[in-house]
């Protein structure tokens, strides 16, 4: 599949691919013609260049296209994405998508796959398009991925993470960051300070994952708290909860190289529970009392049913995970301990920009969470298939050098 040249461009007239982005000359057209025709277009007017793009055309297949180059609109903002992170959700595309991504056009993007991925990234600015005021070219800019209408009940009440329409950059629409170029809205694009690298601005999404998760959550300096799961996004938790005054940092994870990462990343605590009991040494280490608060990131039942019997009475767990079936829990035990079960999801504007603010100052280090960087024409071996299979546990972050 890597490195499909352009065959998989589907210039052939009678195919029916979508072009994720119109060239220049198609754009002029678009409104006069179908989807579908544009692609037979395509094949006489060969207006933009070519650029490789990673797609997903369905569960199992990803592929190194060749695309055409976006142009860049007015309001719009064009960049050369440099470093992108590989995500749990771009896993669970690649094994049994599509889930996020649209089968139907997307109500914003009117987008549907195949669709160029990638949404955690950092890039450079090669474009602005005319109207185009708080980024210039050369800048180097980090992308806020959240696509969302506005207009919807959660988005009235401000609340635009919870869209009805939610969608994002690298999954939805709009190209994504595992190409040579992508071009959104101008509002998805924030400055990076001079200080903080390409690569760990690649991190900005998910630590903005973690970064909000603990502000939704009642957690308060000097509290014990439990992470369930050791990945990325414990990780993140892991290091916000340090820098926010946290007691006691107990991780549960049972595999050897992210029950490391636990202990370098400052967990007072690494809780195996293939061999021990969770709640119980919970228990232990808090006096008997429990922990104040759990962020689960695992979404495994015996996980959970074992965080509820960890969490004290008036204490509360926090659901991060995407759970893939659905779990039987002990809801009893939550009611006679008066325990709140919350879910927190993605990240408002604050948690994002306060992310940024805080790798400027040296609050968060995600340079060590970065575990391999491979190029754009390795990323289904080397990317999906070796993190959807033995290699997974070997990594913490996967980034993908676009340019290289
Ligand atoms: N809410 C959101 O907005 C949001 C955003 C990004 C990711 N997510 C989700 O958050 C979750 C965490 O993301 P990630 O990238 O860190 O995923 P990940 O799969 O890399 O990490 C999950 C960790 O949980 C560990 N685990 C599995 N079973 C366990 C058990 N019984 N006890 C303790 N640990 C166990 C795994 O070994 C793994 O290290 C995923 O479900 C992901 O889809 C949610
Ligand atoms: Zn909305």
């Amino acid at each position: 599949m890597i490195g499909r040249s352009k065959s998989s461009l589907n210039l052939n007239a009678s195919t029916k691919t979508q072009v994720e982005r119109p060239t220049r000359n198609l754009q002029r057209m678009r409104n006069s013609i179908t989807t579908n025709s544009v692609d037979t277009l395509r094949t006489t007017l060969k207006a933009a260049p070519l650029m490789k793009s990673v797609r997903f055309h369905g569960p199992g297949d990803i592929r190194v296209d060749e695309i055409d180059e976006p142009f860049c609109r007015a309001g719009e903002v064009k960049i050369r994405p440099a470093f992108v992170g590989i995500c749990g959700s771009d896993l669970h595309e690649y094994m049994s998508g599509p889930i996020l991504i649209p089968k139907e056009p997307h109500n914003i993007t009117k987008t549907k796959f195949p669709v160029t991925l990638g949404h955690e990234f950092a890039g450079t600015v090669e474009e602005v398009g005319d109207g185009v005021t708080n980024v210039s070219p050369g800048q180097r800019v980090v992308v806020r991925p959240t696509i969302y209408d506005g207009c919807c009940n959660s988005c009235k009440l401000g609340i635009e993470y919870c869209c009805e329409n939610i969608g994002f950059i690298g999954l939805s629409g709009y190209g994504g960051g595992m190409a040579k170029y992508m071009t959104a809205p101008s509002n998805h694009f924030y400055p990076i300070p001079d200080k903080v690298s390409l690569e760990a601005a690649a991190l900005i999404e998910p630590l903005a994952v973690s970064w909000h998760a603990v502000n939704v959550s009642p957690f308060k300096p000097g509290h014990n708290v439990l992470i369930v799961g050791g990945g990325p996004i414990g990780i993140g938790i892991l290091q916000v909860l340090k820098l926010q005054g946290a007691k006691n940092v107990m991780v549960s994870e049972m595999t050897e190289s992210r029950k490391r990462f636990a202990l370098e990343y400052g967990a007072t605590h690494v809780l195996d529970p293939s061999q021990v009991d969770v709640a119980e040494k919970v228990r232990e280490i808090t006096n008997g009392i429990g922990a104040d608060v759990v962020y689960d990131t695992a979404g495994v039942e015996i996980a959970l049913n074992s965080a509820i019997r960890a969490c004290r009475t008036h204490g509360s767990i926090v659901n991060i995970a995407v759970w893939q079936k659905r779990p039987a829990i002990h809801v009893n035990d939550l009611m006679y301990h008066e325990i709140k079960y919350e879910g927190a999801t993605l990240y408002d504007e604050e948690s994002f920009r306060d992310v940024i603010r805080a790798l400027s100052y040296g609050q968060l280090q995600p340079e060590k969470m970065i575990t391999g960087k491979i190029r754009l024409d390795e990323v289904v071996d080397k990317g999906f298939k070796a993190l959807a299979g033995e290699e997974r546990e070997k990594h913490c972050k996967i980034l993908v050098d676009v340019q290289s």
